[in-house]
């Protein structure tokens, strides 16, 4: 009896004397903790997150003595690797260059605030200091919300909706009109192409959601891509153009497809050669680009009418403004379930996405269950040559998601639904039941807007 006493007793100890041991040590710390930005809401709320989260979530934070010692090793190796692999906390909460946290940092660590998901509990056991009280949750919720404001609202949301995570598409760009009426002509000219038999619009037809609705695109001579074409609707929105980011902005991006042997396999002096025959089309240009006709002004001419492909007062941006009955209840839920899964974390924003990069199968595998990886697959991978980037992409934009079709970057989903179910499975790592893929569904259906006063179809 004795004996067992003295097991069950030494027992507790060993299971007491880390969390008691971390007690009295207190968490460790990250340089965040003291870092001072200028901006007393952002110093409390890295203050807070500096000591209960970025150990986790950083390359720089040092293993605790105790990280050595089997079991414990495997588990907090484990914790961190995915820690940083899902979210690097220690570089996003401080960019490089004074710039704001992203828009999905700050949407990932609402989240994680608000489910009480972080940190994890088999930490919480051994760190009973570890979690966040209530007022720590309220400092860090408030940072969010002010940083959200002050950089990437769009102000046109009701009081209620200011602070969402997802915002409304502005009604209207400032741009030079004559600019965007040059773009739109180049956009739908032939002679862009070498053989004059394509244009921008051959694979982004503003009529089927700025795409081509087809797996991979058909260049000239009938040759065939690799990888689906985005939509060009609200790319203007977007922090890098491409799957894989590899065109800083869309005057960059432009520059793209008509030297692209795939697709308009041209080049500029061929092109220019081609329409400075045209007097008419010349005139044009130089009536607003008095150099003339120069790619750099090409370029010019392309992303100012791109930018000008915004698509305003959807359903979903009129009940942000605040027409409660612009979206019916089935759909408000969807909303909620669209955030309650995290999809709002990386599909975030005015454009519903495009403002960062993640892995594509985070959670569960998705390249091993389809097969046959190309290099296309890579990803950001492709440009950096990063091993943490491979399978990275930019996160898609979801409005007119409906018109997108098929969907993801190898083109090999067509139903949305079964595209709602995929990303669960493997960005979000959760079950779904039917009923919520319905519900999601009608909410991404409310994302359809207008172009030029006409609702897209
Ligand atoms: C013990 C290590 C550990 C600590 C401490 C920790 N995390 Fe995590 N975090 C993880 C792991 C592991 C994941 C991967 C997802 C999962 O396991 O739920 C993760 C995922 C995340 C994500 C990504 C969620 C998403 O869907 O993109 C965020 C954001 C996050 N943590 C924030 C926090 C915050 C905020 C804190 C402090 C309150 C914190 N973490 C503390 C280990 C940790
Ligand atoms: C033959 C079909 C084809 C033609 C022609 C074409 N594109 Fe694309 N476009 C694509 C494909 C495919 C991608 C995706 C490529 C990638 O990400 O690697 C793309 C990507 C884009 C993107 C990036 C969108 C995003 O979300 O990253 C923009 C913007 C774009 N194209 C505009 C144009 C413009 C402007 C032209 C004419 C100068 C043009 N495209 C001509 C097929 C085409
Ligand atoms: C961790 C970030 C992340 C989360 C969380 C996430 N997504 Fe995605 N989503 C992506 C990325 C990245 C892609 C592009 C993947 C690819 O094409 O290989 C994508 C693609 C999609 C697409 C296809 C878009 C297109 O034009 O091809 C849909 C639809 C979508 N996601 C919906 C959702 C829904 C619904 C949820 C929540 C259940 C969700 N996503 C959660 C990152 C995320």
């Amino acid at each position: 009896m004795k004996r067992i006493l003295v097991i069950v007793g030494v027992l507790i100890l060993l299971f007491l004397i880390l969390p008691i041991t971390n007690l009295i040590v207190g968490l460790p710390e990250t340089s965040l903790v003291s870092a001072d930005t200028g901006v007393p809401d952002w110093n409390a709320a890295l203050k807070i997150l500096g000591r209960k989260c970025v150990n986790c979530h950083s390359a720089e934070y040092k293993l605790p003595f105790y990280a050595g010692i089997p079991p414990a090793k495997g588990m907090i190796e484990s914790d961190m690797q995915t820690g940083l692999r899902y979210v690097d906390l220690g570089a996003e909460l401080l960019p490089e260059g004074g710039a704001p946290v992203s828009e999905v940092t700050l949407a990932q660590v609402e989240r994680a605030i608000l489910d009480g998901s972080m940190p994890p509990n088999r930490y919480l056991l051994l760190h009973w200091n570890g979690g966040l009280s209530s007022d720590e949750q309220e400092t860090v919720l408030s940072f969010v919300r002010k940083a959200r404001l002050e950089h990437y609202a769009t102000g046109t949301a009701s009081e209620e909706f200011a602070a969402e995570p997802l915002q409304p598409v502005p009604d209207a760009i400032e741009l030079d009109k004559r600019k965007v009426a040059l773009g739109d002509k180049l956009f739908h000219d032939q002679r862009l192409s070498s053989d004059d038999t394509l244009s921008c619009a051959s694979c982004h037809a503003l009529d089927q959601g700025g795409t081509d609705q087809a797996r991979f695109s058909t260049g000239v001579g009938g040759k065939m891509g690799d990888i689906n074409s985005p939509t060009v609707f609200n790319s203007g929105f977007h922090f890098a153009q491409f799957w894989d980011g590899r065109a800083k902005d869309l005057e960059e991006q432009a520059d793209g497809p008509v030297n692209n042997p795939i697709e308009m396999a041209s080049n500029w002096p061929e092109v220019i050669g081609k329409l400075e025959q045209d007097t008419e089309f010349v005139a044009a240009f130089t009536a607003v680009y008095p150099d003339g006709l120069k790619k750099e002004n090409f370029l010019d001419a392309i992303a100012t009418f791109e930018r000008s492909l915004i698509t305003p007062n959807s359903r979903f941006d009129r009940f942000l403004k605040g027409d409660a009955e612009a979206i019916n209840p089935t759909e408000r839920e969807g909303y909620e379930l669209f955030k309650s899964f995290s999809c709002a974390n990386c599909h975030v924003g005015k454009g519903v996405g495009g403002q960062d990069f993640q892995e594509m199968g985070r959670a569960d595998d998705y390249f091993e269950t389809r097969g046959d990886v190309i290099k296309a697959d890579q990803g950001r991978f492709n440009v950096t040559g990063e091993e943490a980037d491979r399978h990275h992409f930019k996160v898609p934009t979801l409005r007119n998601i409906t018109l997108t079709f098929p969907y993801f970057h190898d083109g090999t989903v067509v139903n949305l639904a079964e595209a709602v179910r995929t990303m669960a499975r493997v960005q979000v790592g959760r079950d779904i039941s039917d009923d919520e893929v319905a519900k999601i569904l009608a909410f991404l259906n409310t994302l359809t807007g207008e172009y030029r006063g006409k609702l897209l179809e």
